[in-house]
């Protein structure tokens, strides 16, 4: 029933996880953890559930999610639904995921009315000390563009230093990675990577959706209609802002830093993920493409992805990460 795809040039060691390849599910697709065989049956590398937050969540009302097909992207509006840490640690008892595990963890949404501190810091722990033990890695979503009231709360590199030290007294037992909100504000990711420095359980850092509307959308719905769907856009028309964010954080990161990148947004195809290696990610991840191309997509980007290193003479993926993005 598996056909993993086993091509030795895209396996790789990252942060102590062995990845036989670098493609991977994004967060948002399996919440609950409750499709991990099939989902390892399609050839990932990877699978990322959650998010999940510390109490379950119905999320935003519905409408939450409108398909943009013209411009093959998704306006997701969810606002993390999710059953809750304590539902998902019992789905995941006694099950050995097919390949490494990642878990997202999300401050439960709360629409009613922004977060204390306290109760920031508290949600996160809390599933953390849930869900760790299921874990190959954690990743902290610090950035959801769903959260009415929580978008915007890590801006402050202040909130990451004190949610970080809080991790640090629970002492992590797996590499945790941040997803952040993309940017192109160099300034705001040196002090970020100067924070993190401080906290070696922080293996790397994710990229979620900007928020809002990209300009330049082939949707045939009038511009002003489009500004009126809640919510960011998937897909397509947001790999180029992240390329460019991608490209900048990995500008950012010494020569010989520990720091590994893993990016979604707008891989649909081998040549789109190779790009993204090739800009400093280590490894990629999709989901709007597993929705208009089907589980198929994974294998063709996988065999793609082998094919593309070998034309280029690359004898293993790690020698290709970064290399279009390498100051002269
Ligand atoms: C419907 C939907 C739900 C998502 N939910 C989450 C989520 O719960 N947590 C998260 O970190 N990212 C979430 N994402 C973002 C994806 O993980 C990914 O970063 C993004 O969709 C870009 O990849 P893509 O262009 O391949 O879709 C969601 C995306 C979509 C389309």
């Amino acid at each position: 029933l598996s056909h993993q795809v086993t091509s030795p040039r895209l396996a790789q060691t990252i942060a102590g996880i062995r990845f036989d390849n670098p493609l991977g599910l994004a967060a948002g697709f399996d919440k609950n953890g409750v499709a991990l065989g099939m989902l390892g049956s399609l050839g990932f590398g990877h699978i990322e559930i959650g998010s999940i937050s510390a109490h379950s969540s119905q999320g935003n009302p519905r409408p939450r999610l409108f398909r943009v097909a013209q411009d093959e992207g998704i306006v997701v509006h969810y606002g993390v639904p999710n059953e809750g840490a304590p539902a998902v640690a019992a789905r995941l008892e006694g099950h050995r995921p097919p390949v490494p595990l990642g878990i997202s963890l999300v401050k439960t949404n709360d629409a009613q009315r922004p977060a204390t501190d306290d109760e920031v810091l508290w949600d996160y722990l809390e599933s953390f000390k849930r869900l760790e033990r299921y874990a190959s890695f954690i990743d902290l979503n610090l950035s959801c563009p769903n959260s009415a009231n929580d978008r915007n709360y890590f801006d402050e590199i202040g909130k990451i230093d004190a949610l970080l030290k809080r991790f640090a007294s629970e002492r992590p037992r797996v590499p945790v990675f941040l997803k952040l909100k993309p940017t192109l504000d160099a300034g705001w990711l040196r002090e970020l990577v100067h924070t993190t420095d401080a906290y070696p359980f922080v293996a790397g850092f994710g990229v979620n959706l900007p928020a809002g509307k990209p300009p330049n959308l082939k949707v045939s719905i009038p511009r002003t209609a489009l500004e009126k769907l809640p919510g960011a856009i998937a897909g397509r028309p947001v790999e180029g802002f992240i390329n460019e964010h991608l490209r900048l954080l990995y500008g950012v990161l010494r020569p010989k830093s520990r720091y590994r990148l893993m990016a979604a947004g707008g891989v649909f195809s081998a040549e789109e993920a190779y790009r993204k290696v090739r800009l400093g990610a280590s490894l990629v991840q999709i989901y709007t493409a597993l929705v208009y191309r089907g589980p198929s997509v994974v294998r063709e980007i996988l065999d793609g992805l082998s094919r593309l290193l070998e034309r280029d003479h690359f004898n293993t993926i790690s020698e290709a990460i970064g290399i279009d993005s390498r100051s002269g």
